[in-house]
């Protein structure tokens, strides 16, 4: 049975103390989901020591949005692995299309702060997706498999049973326009199969969240396909009670 997960990824949004809040208001009302399904919160790095605080006692885990290629040292407004997995988080969302896309990250820095994460006993939660001249090119399928050749293919199998894939189709983030429920499954496969190539059998066990404009309205028939594992959440999950109910979506 693989794992099923919510993630919410908060970007560059709210201050400490709102954050605060939003991580309560999960707490508060996580007991009207199902236990089966593991949520994590993604603030900014500002926010994890507080929100870390403000989840103590519950099982909603903490994640970061990114973490440095490098262990430490002459990197100024770098955050280390190390760092962030010493104020507890257990995640950390990399290669997301808006760090790919705005600050440039290629699949060389990105290999780099996999082993870091690793190295710090961090779950990665690795991000895939290709943009909409790309869909509309019909080459969505050799976007992510060279995105996990070049990446994924380099963990150890060890390694690879601590990883999270989130499929996030570029034109879909933000924008309001969800893939469809058919089009998520079609390249969940797709990833799978990639995965199982390199992997074997473990391919199985990895859990692929998809996410792009994902909200309580779609999730539902999102989730109920055979290879979605749950969603990497970003707009949505600035309120709890849409990111709470995000989570009810689960019913396999
Ligand atoms: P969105 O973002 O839910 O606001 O589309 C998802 C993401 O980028 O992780």
């Amino acid at each position: 049975m693989r794992k099923k997960i919510v993630a919410g990824n908060w970007k560059m949004n709210t201050l400490p103390a709102e954050g605060v809040e939003l991580a309560k208001g999960v707490v508060a009302g996580r007991g009207e989901v199902c236990s089966c399904v593991n949520f994590i919160v993604c603030p900014p790095f500002t926010h994890l020591a507080m929100v870390a605080e403000a989840l103590k006692g519950s099982d909603i885990e903490l994640g970061a949005q990114n973490c440095a290629a490098e262990a430490k040292g002459a990197y100024t407004g770098e955050v280390a692995a190390s760092m962030i997995a010493a104020l507890g988080c257990k995640y950390v969302i990399l290669g997301h299309s808006e760090r790919r896309q705005y600050y440039g990250e290629t699949s060389a820095t990105l290999n780099k702060k996999m082993e870091q994460a690793y190295a710090n006993g961090l779950t990665p939660i690795y991000c895939v997706g290709e943009n909409l001249d790309e869909r509309e090119a019909g080459k969505h399928f050799d976007v992510v498999k060279a995105q996990i050749e070049e990446v994924v293919y380099n963990l150890s199998e060890e390694q690879f049973k601590n990883l999270v894939i989130a499929y996030e189709p570029v034109w879909a983030i933000g924008t309001g326009k969800t893939a469809t429920a058919d089009q998520a499954q079609e390249i969940h496969a797709y990833i799978r199969k990639v995965l199982a190539e390199k992997f074997g059998a473990a391919a199985a066990e990895c859990p692929i969240l998809y996410g792009g404009s994902c909200k309580p309205a779609n999730a539902a028939e999102i989730f109920a396909k055979e290879d979605v594992d749950g969603g990497l959440i970003g707009g949505a999950a600035l309120k709890a009670e849409d990111f709470l109910a995000i989570g009810k979506g689960f019913q396999k």
